[in-house]
């Protein structure tokens, strides 16, 4: 008997149950462009290395190359196309927009997917390899931009628009904040 290759599997995209006939070498990251047609995610090395392809699973962030498909079974996948809310951008969204945060965009939604979860780990007080005290009592570390430049460090920028995305999500993160 022969084994087979591909599964049916089901991934919950952006709140909505997507249904697919994926094999099982394919990886999250192909299964949203070429099956779902989600190509807002982007591919860039393919490896691990550049962060373009970040998503969210289950509210953490990933990289969608190094993930398999069907390990995503059951679990919530938010891409860049599900970020807005009811027509209105996030303000990780508006910030990269007003100050500039990219310049070709290739690596954007990749930066604002792993903008969001940087929000989410410094306000649950997460430590970043930046943070001076990482003592429990020390408390949360201020965002400054050296913890910005490292929590998002994983994401590279071939138009070197680091300086923006640096101003970016440090707008974004008082927005979310006030
Ligand atoms: S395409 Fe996934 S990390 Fe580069
Ligand atoms: S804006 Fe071009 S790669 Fe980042």
């Amino acid at each position: 008997m022969t084994a087979s290759t591909s599964s049916v599997i089901t991934l919950h995209v952006n709140g909505e149950p997507r249904t697919l006939t994926v094999d099982h070498r394919t990886t999250l990251l192909d299964a949203l462009r070429e099956h779902l047609g989600l190509t807002g995610t982007k591919k860039g090395c393919d490896h691990g290395q550049c962060g373009a392809c970040t998503v969210l699973l289950d509210g953490r962030r990933a990289v969608a190359c190094l993930q398999l498909a069907v390990a995503a079974e059951g679990r919530a996948v938010t891409t860049i196309e599900g970020v807005a809310e009811d027509g209105r951008l996030h303000p990780v969204q508006e910030a990269f927009l007003e100050l500039d945060g990219y310049q070709c965009g290739y690596c954007t939604p990749g930066q604002i997917c792993s903008a969001l979860a940087v929000l989410d780990e410094h306000a649950a007080g997460w430590p970043s390899a930046a943070t001076a005290d990482v003592r429990p009592e020390a408390g949360p570390p201020a965002l400054t931009d050296d913890e910005i430049r490292e929590r998002m460090s994983g994401n590279l920028c071939r138009c070197s628009a680091y300086p923006a995305i640096v101003r970016a999500v440090a707008q974004a993160a008082k927005a979310v904040s006030a």
